[in-house]
């Protein structure tokens, strides 16, 4: 019992997640369903050009689809036939009515909440993977539990991994967090996720890395997770205006303060603020639960980590402005990299797309590349006009007057610089803000060159 799992959503969570889910688990079936009839189309193309870029996910995409995992539109059939449910809808930020702007808008989940009540056969497990708001596992138990004849247990999974090293994380995530009720079937039911992440002969996630904890502290953990790591890129990018002006080197100062053991290297890279799809949104969230709970002072605290991270972008603008001499207007500008971070075309509140808008309005010329994102930056920027997208880096330089790099794409520090600065108007001028480039072989080039915290 408790074997066949089904993930209503096939985004970034559900399409990967499940992947892995399936390879660690070859005695299961996992269907993977949407009501996106084109999404559900490319993850099951024959060529597998999947919906999503990951690195390496196409090649466990390629082990187990059509064996045991399978992607479906028929949402009603997966969901009768399973018997744990996760679900992985999107949630969000509410831009409407009561909490716009901060609040996670909940009405995918819950239709999908009151789709699994209306088409269930038997009782069954369901497992939020979505990052939801605390207590969200209340409002879905008392909405599945209407049913007259079944019972369903709510568990908390909320997932960790990162995009562009997702397959990596879910491979050997640092922790599994499931939080479920106390009572003997709620314990039952967390066995039974415990079991699925324990893989076939407990080939996956080893014990000690599965953590246990009530529902509430599942879904507070997951937003606190984000809001922290969130928190340390706005910190560092605090510090960094402060090298600016300063005479400090952001680099320098971040690789002392990480070598505290206390403290730990990770997520102290100064850049151009934090993208994707989630740490805006899931800061918010927490803001917006600070404030329904009259903890003002603390919603104050975590508002501060969007502010900074804005300002840091504003910031970048600012000081094109002042280094091209006041006036953007008609200068070629190429933008290298548009997804939010390397390794994925993911564009969701990416920082360039922000940046772009700032510079169009400054009537700039904006030529933007990049290796996976060029199609979701064309559709996100659909609306402004005078963004020309091009694939080829090269192209893109060509008789610009500045290069602002924005992802740190590995293959932007392999250019052949030298040809790019031949091409270029002079002055010629890199803005690296990921400090990714070898800033001292550009300025031998001839090159002028900003960096982030420098
Ligand atoms: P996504 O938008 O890529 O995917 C969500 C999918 O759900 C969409 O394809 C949508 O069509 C589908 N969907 C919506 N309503 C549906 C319904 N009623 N029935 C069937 N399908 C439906 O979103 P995502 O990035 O995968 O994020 C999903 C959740 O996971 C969010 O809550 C997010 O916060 C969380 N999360 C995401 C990441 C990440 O790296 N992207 C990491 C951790 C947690
Ligand atoms: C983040 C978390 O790292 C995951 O644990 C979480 O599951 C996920 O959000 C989620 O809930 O969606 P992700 O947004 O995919 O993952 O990528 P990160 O590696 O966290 O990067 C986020 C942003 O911060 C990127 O724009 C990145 O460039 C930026 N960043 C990160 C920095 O500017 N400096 C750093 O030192 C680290």
């Amino acid at each position: 019992m408790n074997r066949d799992i089904v993930c209503i959503g096939a985004g970034y969570i559900g399409g990967p997640t499940m992947a892995v889910i399936a390879a660690k688990n070859p005695d299961r079936r996992v269907v993977v369903v949407d009501i996106d009839k084109k999404r559900i189309a490319a993850w099951n193309s024959k060529n597998y050009a999947l919906p999503i870029y990951e690195p390496g996910l196409v090649d466990v995409v390629k082990k187990v689809r059509g064996k045991n995992l399978f992607f479906s539109t028929d949402v009603r059939k997966a969901v009768r036939e399973c018997d744990i449910v996760f679900v992985g809808v999107n949630t969000p930020t509410k831009m409407f009515g009561r909490g716009a702007g901060r609040a996670s808008d909940l009405q995918y989940w819950e239709a999908t909440a009151r789709n699994i009540a209306k088409w269930a056969n038997r009782g069954k497990i369901v497992v939020e993977k979505s990052t939801l708001p605390v207590r969200t596992a209340a409002a879905m138990s008392a909405i599945l539990n209407t049913h007259d004849k079944f019972r369903f247990q709510v568990l908390s999974n909320p997932e960790f991994l990162a995009e562009g090293t997702a397959i990596r994380d879910l491979l050997e995530p640092d922790r599994v967090l499931i939080g479920g009720p106390s009572d003997e079937a709620g314990e039952e039911a967390v066995r039974a996720l415990i079991d699925v992440y324990a893989g076939k002969d407990g080939c996956w996630v080893p014990r000690e890395r599965i953590l246990t904890t009530n529902v509430w502290s599942a879904e507070l953990t997951k937003l606190a997770a984000n809001a922290f790591l969130a928190q340390r890129v706005s910190s560092i990018n605090a510090i960094a205006g402060l090298c600016e002006a300063t005479g400090a080197d952001v680099d320098e100062v971040a690789r002392v303060i990480g070598a505290d053991r206390r403290i730990g290297p990770r997520f102290l890279k100064a850049g151009p603020g934090f993208g994707g799809s989630c740490f805006k949104k899931d800061v918010l969230n927490l803001v917006y639960l600070c404030e329904s709970f009259g903890l003002h002072t603390a919603a104050e605290y975590w508002t501060q980590v969007i502010k900074m991270n804005d300002h840091q972008q504003e910031r970048i603008v600012s000081r094109l402005f002042k280094e091209m001499f006041n006036t953007l207007a008609n200068k070629k500008i190429a933008m290298f990299g548009f997804a939010f971070k390397a390794d994925t075309g993911d564009t969701r509140e990416t920082p360039a797309g922000y940046v772009a808008r700032l510079l169009c309005e400054e009537h700039v010329k904006l030529s933007v590349t990049d290796p996976k994102a060029i199609e979701n930056g064309r559709r996100d920027l659909a609306d402004i006009d005078g963004v020309a997208w091009e694939r080829d880096p090269y192209a893109a330089a060509k008789d610009a007057d500045a290069v602002l790099l924005m992802t740190d794409w590995a293959e932007y520090a392999t250019l052949d610089w030298e040809r790019i600065y031949r091409s270029m108007r002079k002055p010629a001028l890199v803005f690296d803000t990921r400090n990714c480039l070898d800033a001292a072989a550009l300025r031998k080039t001839g090159f002028k060159v900003l960096n982030v915290g420098k």
